[in-house]
């Protein structure tokens, strides 16, 4: 009776908490029921190896995010008065870049990220890992991490993880068939990114990819982002333009063997990051990935007016060309006119020494504004979308270059389309002496000879 009694009064006294709590986003969980991603890997070997320093294990530790974060965050405390609408979102970043941390309350803001970075427990720095994305249950919003979760209890009651097999029945911890886990507004659920209080589209990745013609409404023919991003494996960058093949296997040991076991390398376009952690593996998988993606054509049919054309096609990926956080990436034309000698007569878009990019350039992204009109390069100010010219899923954008006036005889065409992290001259100017040279990888070539 008396434990009943004790038991209805802590229940109580838990909703009560719960309540106030759900109010503010404090915590909901505590750090203690979540399972590092090394004692998965003790069953999960292959799968541990390949999310091993992947950009969802590096997403707290990656230096580029810490210091763009640490940027946005001091150029708005700068401010006098402080706009607190572009506070909050620039303490956001937490809730997708450390998000056990975020959910058991530590750290709930990049301030107290970046002042406690030496205290934080190791499990939260491993970024977005096992126990987290295999404890999520549904999604409230598919953005701003809006999801729901349910966490067991640690390693001595791991409860319930969550995955795509219907019949599963390992005996260390229970599973369960999720279908969320297959869909794409699972990824989408963090890779849709909104301004918190300006609501103001920052990453649109999985809205890209539901208007594409990947997502066909029907699940039988629906290519989702899994569908391309977990079939991928060395060899196998599993793009729109290359085969998908099944990964037949185990996914544990102990488990039965599958057609096709899930790949989580997840790799986009970062060849940097993964190597600074000595994988030898993603960096590479990056670039096969970025060669899969796009197409070029130089249409010289009207060259007698000194004009030709340049056309490149979005062929591999299932979201615009590029995604993801486009004010920050650049994807660039480089176009070079050589003589019969091999001499440059003309050029566009190519890199000085620095690896800084001329003004002529056409690089294709994403410009925020301030509402009024004027360029933003810190998101937390960002109200508006100024510009956007990248290249939607399965279609094509074509560029007019006009020639330089006077030139006769043989010439010879060469046009690269190039991707880099960042601008270089902003990765200077925001990371300064921990700033890293960033690597141009070559997405596509195309060449023509012209007599004029
Ligand atoms: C003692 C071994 C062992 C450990 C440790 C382990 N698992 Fe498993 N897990 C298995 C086995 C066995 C299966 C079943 C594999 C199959 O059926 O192909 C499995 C299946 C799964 C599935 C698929 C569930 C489904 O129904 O689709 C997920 C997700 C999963 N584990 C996540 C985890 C996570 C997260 C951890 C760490 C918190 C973990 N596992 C730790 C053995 C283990
Ligand atoms: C970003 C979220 C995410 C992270 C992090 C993640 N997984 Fe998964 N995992 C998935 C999704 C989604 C699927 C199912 C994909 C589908 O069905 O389309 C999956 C599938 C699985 C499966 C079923 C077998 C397979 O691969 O098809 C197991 C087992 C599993 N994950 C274990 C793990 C372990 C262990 C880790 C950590 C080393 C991990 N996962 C990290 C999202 C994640
Ligand atoms: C048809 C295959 C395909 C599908 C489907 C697909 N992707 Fe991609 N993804 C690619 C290719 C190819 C690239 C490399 C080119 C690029 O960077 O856009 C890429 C790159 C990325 C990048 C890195 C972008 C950058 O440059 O920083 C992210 C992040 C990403 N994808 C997430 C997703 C998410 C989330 C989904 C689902 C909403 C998805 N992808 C669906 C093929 C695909
Ligand atoms: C908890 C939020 C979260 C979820 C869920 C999530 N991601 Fe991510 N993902 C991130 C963050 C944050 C990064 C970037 C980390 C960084 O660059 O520092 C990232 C990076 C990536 C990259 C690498 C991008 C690059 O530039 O190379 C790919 C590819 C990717 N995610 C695909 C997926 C897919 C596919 C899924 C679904 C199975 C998924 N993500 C689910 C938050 C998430
Ligand atoms: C809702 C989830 C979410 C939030 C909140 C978020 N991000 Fe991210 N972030 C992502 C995803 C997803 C990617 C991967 C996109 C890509 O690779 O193009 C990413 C990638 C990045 C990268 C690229 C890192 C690299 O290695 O190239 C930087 C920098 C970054 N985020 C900074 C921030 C900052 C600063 C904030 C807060 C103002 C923030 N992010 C908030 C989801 C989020």
């Amino acid at each position: 009776m008396k434990s009943k009694i004790v038991i209805i009064i802590s229940m109580v006294a838990l909703t009560v908490y719960a309540f106030f709590t759900g109010c503010k986003s404090t915590p909901h969980y505590t750090l203690a029921q979540f399972i590092s991603p090394a004692t998965c890997g003790g069953c999960h070997d292959e799968i541990y190896e390949q999310w091993k320093n992947s950009m969802h294990n590096l997403a707290q530790k990656d230096i580029i995010y810490k210091e763009y974060a640490a940027f946005y965050l001091d150029d708005i405390k700068k401010q006098n008065p402080v706009n607190k609408d572009e506070l909050e979102e620039a303490e956001s970043c937490v809730k997708c870049h450390i998000p056990v941390g975020f959910i058991t309350g530590k750290p709930v803001t990049v301030t107290e990220e970046l002042a406690m970075e030496n205290e934080l427990p190791e499990i939260t720095k491993e970024g977005i890992q096992c126990d987290y994305c295999h404890v999520i249950i549904d999604a409230k919003k598919n953005y701003n991490a809006h999801f729901t979760y349910k966490p067991g209890n640690g390693e001595a009651d791991p409860g319930v993880k969550y995955g795509p097999f219907k019949d599963a029945t390992p005996d260390w911890h229970q599973a369960a068939y999720s279908r969320f886990h297959t869909q794409a507004a699972f990824c989408g659920t963090c890779h849709d990114v909104k301004h918190v209080v300006y609501n103001t589209k920052l990453e649109t990745t999985f809205e890209e990819w539901s208007k594409s013609p990947y997502n066909t409404g029907d699940e039988k023919t629906t290519v989702p982002c899994q569908g391309c991003h977990m079939y991928h494996r060395p060899g196998v960058p599993a793009t729109g333009s290359t085969p998908r093949p099944n990964n037949p296997g185990f996914a544990a040991f102990g488990g039965p063997q599958r057609d096709h076991i899930f790949t989580h390398y997840f790799v986009g376009g970062n060849s940097v990051i993964p190597g600074l952690y000595n994988d030898k593996v993603k960096g590479k998988m990056a670039e096969e990935r970025l060669k899969n993606a796009a197409t070029i054509l130089i249409d010289t049919r009207d060259i007698s007016t000194g004009a030709f054309a340049v056309t490149i096609t979005n062929t591999g990926a299932g979201h615009k060309l590029p995604t993801g956080l486009t004010d920050v990436r650049q994807m660039w034309l480089e176009i070079v006119i050589l003589n019969q000698y091999g001499k440059e007569v003309f050029s566009i878009g190519k890199a000085d020494k620095r690896g800084y990019l001329p003004d002529n350039t056409i690089i294709f992204k994403t410009i925020f504004g301030d509402g009024k009109g004027n360029p933003v390069a810190n998101i937390a100010k960002a109200k508006e979308i100024l510009f956007d010219n990248r290249i939607l899923p399965k279609e094509s954008v074509t560029n007019t270059i006009i020639l330089p006036k006077g030139l006769k005889g043989k010439y010879s065409i060469q046009v690269r389309l190039l991707y880099r992290l960042a601008d270089q001259k902003a990765v200077d100017e925001v990371m300064k002496d921990k700033a890293i040279k960033l690597p141009v990888i070559e997405m596509a070539t195309a060449k023509k000879e012209i007599v004029l």
